[in-house]
This record gives structure tokens, C-alpha cells and sequence, in this order.
């Protein structure tokens, strides 16, 4: 039998891969299932970008390949975007790369700056889109703890001198998946300057830049002096949007930063459904109507969530950014058993903390991706689980 590559033994296994199969196999078994799982919200994508897809769908020229240059009007609402949003400009032909998901940019990047030996600096917990990226590239991954003691932040000076000598990309995630941290400007500003001293590439993944609460306003990392030097930032329809399987991202930096990425792209992909770039335009060109609605949405889940779980028995930050409460566990409870428990006995989809590396041990995660209800519910029934792991301990 044909043998795969050795790369794939030493990748670890992808949490979310198993969960459609094992949520059919418990809905088989008649059980009430409530998946907090992914970050993937029941909401509606804007009815602007449904309308606008509909309308490209009919257009023959839309069902071409779009190759690396893809739908300029696509582009230019980026760069549109870039400007209002965060003040900032960036030529939408040399200086964006539209992407199929941040996820496959964010993946693909590691292959145009990392090879063997090279070392990637890998925040654990983590999304594993940067491990899985670095060691199909055949880089090698230096896990960095995110832990509350040091609010979840990668201290570069705290990273042995030999493995920042051999250090090419940092992945940076704020506001941040699974742990709902975000960083302070003065924290950016010393990143950058230590990637600059270090001629480390930043990759900067602000997936969740649009999903902040009580007033907070996620930087782009191009507002620090300097990171046009080093950085990469990736941005996505799939959280700000609802429109997590549209499939449509970018990533963003100077032409010489990003063309190497555009280049991989050339070689593996031909480009998003060009129907679903134009629909993405008409989103990002609709923010003002759409984003602070949801967002508004979103605030009402994350506060029942955050009272439920304190409800019963667990405690919990409320988060000002992502959709996600990372919730501690008592110590004689391993995040993996009561994962597995609630989810077995009581039809509640969670993410056990180790799921995302070993430094996440000791927590779970919690999308409020539905309603506030269901939120509810979900939080007594993990009371329920938490209160039956606790006796005798
Ligand atoms: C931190 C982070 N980055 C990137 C992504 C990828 O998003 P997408 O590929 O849907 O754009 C996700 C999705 O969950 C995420 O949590």
C-alpha cells in the first residue's frame, strides 16, 4: 500500500474534524444537541451579499477562474475597508491577496518563509492552522504558552536565544482564539520592534478585528509604527460577516511581503468563486448597516453566557473580543473528560483546552454562537457535569 508522508504522523489531530460525525451519531441517539463548538454563529449572512451573489451567479463571466488577481471590485472594497476602518492605505492590486478563508492563507504563508529547521513561534492554545501550516512546510514548531499569569501574551525575550536566531514567522492571533485575550497597543509596539531587530516575519491573524464588545476597537497591526516592515495581517468574512463557509479572506502587507504568498497560491489554488468575492465586496461595503447589529447580537449572547456558566458554578472573564469564553477547570478535572462528558451525557458540544495544544490544558472553550436560551441551557447542564466530576475529589 502506498505510504503517506511522515509529516502527517506528526500532525496533530484537527478537534473540529470529528464533531459533524459524533453531533449525527448523538442526534441519532434522540439527544437534544446544543454544538458550542465551532465558531460558526446560526445568524444570517447580510442580505446585501446573498442578493449580490445571486445576481453574480447568473453572470457567466463570474464562473471563470479568477487565478490570483480575482475580482478586482473584491479588492478594492478591502482596501476601502483598510481605509475607513483603521485609517490606513494599501493599493489593492500589489498590496492585497484575496484569499479562499484566512485559513488557507494563513496555512499556505509558512510555505513561502519557513523550510526545514526553520523555526515557527506558535501561541499554544492556539488555532492550528499555524502548526499545521509550519510542519507541511517542514518548519519546526516552538510552542509558547498563552497562559492568564501573563494575559495570554508572547513575551519574545522569554524565548531561548538559539531558537529566536533560527526564527522566521511569529504567529500572532488578537483578539485572540480560544483565549478571548487582546493586546495592548504598547504590547504591539514592542512586538514589532523586536520582529524588526530579529528580521522575524509577524503574521498577524485578526480574524476576530470586527467581533469586539463595550466600545473596544481592535487595531489592524499596520496602525504600529513600522509593521509594514514585517508584518502580514490576515482578515476574514467568516466571523464579522456570519459567513463562515462562503470561504473568502485576505491577506494584507507590503507588495514584497505578500507576493511570496501570492506566489504558493498560484501553484495550489485558481482563486474563490469570483460570485462570492463580488459578494463579499457588496458586505465589506455595507458594514456601517450590518456589523454593529450583529455585533449588538453577539453582546446579548456573550452576557447570558457569561451569567449562565457564573451560574452554575464556573467562573469566567467576560470577553471584549471574539466569541469565545475560556473557561478554567478545577485541577482534578482533565479538560479532554469533561469535554467528553458533557458532550455524551448531556448532548453539549464544548472544546476541551487541550484541543489546542498542551499549553491550553486546564480550560474549555465556549462559542455563543446561538441563542441566549440555548446558552442557558447548556451552562446548567455543565454545572451538571462539572458537579458530578467534583464529588469525591
Ligand atoms: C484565529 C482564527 N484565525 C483564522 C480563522 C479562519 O477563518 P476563515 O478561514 O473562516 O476565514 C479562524 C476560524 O475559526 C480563527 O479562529
Amino acid at each position: 500500500m502506498p505510504r503517506c508522508a511522515s509529516r502527517l504522523v506528526t500532525l496533530p489531530e484537527y478537534p473540529l474534524g470529528k464533531f459533524p460525525e459524533k453531533k449525527r451519531l448523538l442526534i441519532a441517539r434522540g439527544m437534544d444537541v446544543i454544538d458550542l463548538g465551532a465558531g460558526d454563529a446560526d445568524l444570517a449572512p447580510p442580505a446585501v451579499a446573498v442578493e449580490r451573489l445571486a445576481e453574480a451567479a447568473k453572470m457567466p463571466s463570474m464562473s471563470r477562474y479568477g487565478f490570483g488577481l480575482g475580482l478586482v471590485e473584491y479588492r478594492e472594497a478591502i482596501a476601502r475597508f483598510m481605509g475607513k476602518r483603521f485609517g490606513l492605505d494599501f493599493d489593492p492590486l500589489r498590496e492585497i491577496v484575496p484569499l479562499i478563508g484566512s485559513k488557507e492563507g494563513i496555512a499556505h504563508v509558512a510555505l513561502a518563509y519557513a523550510e526545514d529547521g526553520d523555526v515557527t513561534i506558535i501561541p499554544e492554545p492556539g488555532y492550528l492552522a499555524y502548526v499545521g501550516g509550519t510542519q507541511l512546510a517542514q518548519g519546526e514548531p516552538y510552542r509558547y504558552a498563552l497562559r492568564p499569569e501573563t494575559d495570554f501574551l508572547v513575551d519574545l525575550d522569554t524565548v531561548p536565544h538559539e531558537i529566536l536566531r533560527r526564527t522566521r514567522i511569529l504567529y500572532l492571533n488578537y483578539p485572540n482564539n480560544p483565549t478571548a485575550a487582546i493586546a495592548p497597543t504598547e504590547y504591539l509596539e514592542s512586538v514589532v520592534r523586536r520582529c524588526r531587530e530579529l528580521d522575524i516575519l509577524l503574521v498577524y491573524d485578526n480574524a476576530y478585528s470586527e467581533m469586539a464588545f463595550d466600545g473596544y476597537k481592535p487595531p489592524s497591526i499596520f496602525e504600529v509604527d513600522g509593521a509594514r516592515e514585517v508584518a502580514i495581517e490576515f482578515h476574514s468574512m467568516s466571523k464579522t460577516y456570519n459567513m463562515t463557509g462562503w470561504r473568502c479572506g485576505w491577506a494584507v502587507g507590503t507588495n514584497e511581503l505578500v507576493a511570496p504568498l501570492a506566489k504558493v497560491k498560484l501553484f495550489v489554488d485558481t482563486g474563490a468563486f469570483m460570485a462570492v468575492q463580488a459578494a463579499s465586496a457588496a458586505a465589506l461595503d455595507d458594514w456601517a448597516n450590518f456589523v454593529p447589529g450583529n455585533v449588538a447580537v453577539f453582546t446579548a449572547r456573550r452576557d447570558a453566557a457569561v451569567d449562565a456558566f457564573r451560574e452554575n458554578g464556573f467562573t469566567c472573564v467576560a470577553p471584549r473580543g471574539t466569541m469565545y469564553l475560556w473557561i478554567p477547570l478545577p485541577e482534578h478535572i482533565t479538560s479532554a473528560e469533561f469535554a467528553e462528558f458533557l458532550m455524551e451525557e448531556e448532548g453539549v458540544i464544548v472544546l476541551p483546552g487541550s484541543s489546542f495544544g498542551e499549553g491550553g490544558e486546564g480550560f474549555f472553550r465556549v462559542s455563543f454562537v446561538t441563542s441566549p436560551e440555548r446558552l442557558r441551557e447548556a451552562a446548567v447542564r455543565a454545572g451538571r457535569v462539572l458537579a458530578r466530576l467534583s464529588v469525591g475529589a
